[in-house]
């Protein structure tokens, strides 16, 4: 059985005096429900480190947004998941806001997949379809591509560590989830390629949906086969938003 796993995506939002007393108010909130599901939260790296102190003790798990691909050295503005080794839990790689604006390549992503695996950390790989992929009718292509590209030369004995999330880019902060059915169907894409390549690892590995998942939504698409949970924005930044989300996949009855 796949365990579900909520990840909240706080992007740029929150002072830190906000993000600490936030993180606080989601402790006693989410407590409950950790003994069901994995609980991450994905805090702005300046604060980071004084959100874990806070969860410190809780089941709740914090991740990075993003980190570089290397150890150490020259890179002005970066944090390296050297850094985040031994205390942080999770690193979010391949999200479409840093695809996109910030103009990370396959290739990169896939160090970045390497560099996070070196230093101990659980990578949630994000990937998905634009409006305009979507509409060529090319998603199988692009996912295909950018799954195989990310995990490129990835030691099959990591795929415990990995998560996908997948997330079409034209859900994202717009409102407009995909439908249950669309994504699980996509899913099942996504779980066929990591049957091919992880073989019976990849059956065990979770897939998450992110793109305006509400609470209104979550309670459809966890109900998916192939949807083991979400990865959150902005209802994530809403804790009575993000505790229905954690709720719903707390409630969802899966096979043994
Ligand atoms: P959203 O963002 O929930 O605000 O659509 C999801 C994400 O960017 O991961």
């Amino acid at each position: 059985m796949r365990r579900p796993l909520i990840a909240g995506n706080w992007k740029m939002h929150f002072t830190v005096p906000e993000g600490l007393e936030y993180a606080l108010r989601l402790r006693h909130a989410l407590e409950p429900f950790a003994d069901r599901e994995d609980i991450v939260v994905l805090p702005p790296s300046l604060m980071l480190w004084e959100i874990a102190n806070v969860l410190r003790g809780c089941p709740l798990e914090v991740g990075a947004q993003n980190a570089s691909w290397e150890d150490q050295g020259p890179f002005t503005g970066e944090i390296a998941p050297k850094m985040l080794a031994g205390w942080c839990h999770y690193l979010l790689i391949g999200h479409s806001e840093r695809r996109q604006l910030f103009n990370e390549t396959d290739e990169q992503l896939n160090r970045k997949v390497q560099a996070a695996f070196r230093n101990g950390l659980k990578v949630v790989l994000a990937l998905g379809e634009t409006l305009e992929e979507h509409e060529l009718g090319r998603t199988q292509e692009v996912i295909t591509r950018q799954l195989s590209a990310a995990l490129y030369d990835i030691d099959v004995k990591r795929a415990a560590d990995l998560t996908i999330a997948y997330e079409p880019v034209w859900a994202i902060g717009t409102g407009r989830a995909a439908t249950p059915e669309y994504a699980n169907e996509t899913m099942g894409l996504i779980r066929r390629l990591l049957v091919g390549r992880f073989e019976q690892l990849g059956t065990d590995m979770r897939i998450l949906y992110g793109g305006s998942v509400t609470p209104a939504n979550a309670r459809s698409l966890m109900d998916q086969p192939e949807i083991d949970g979400a990865l959150v924005g902005g209802a994530s930044l809403k804790q009575t938003d993000f505790t229905e989300i954690v709720r719903a996949a707390a409630e969802v009855d899966r096979p043994a």
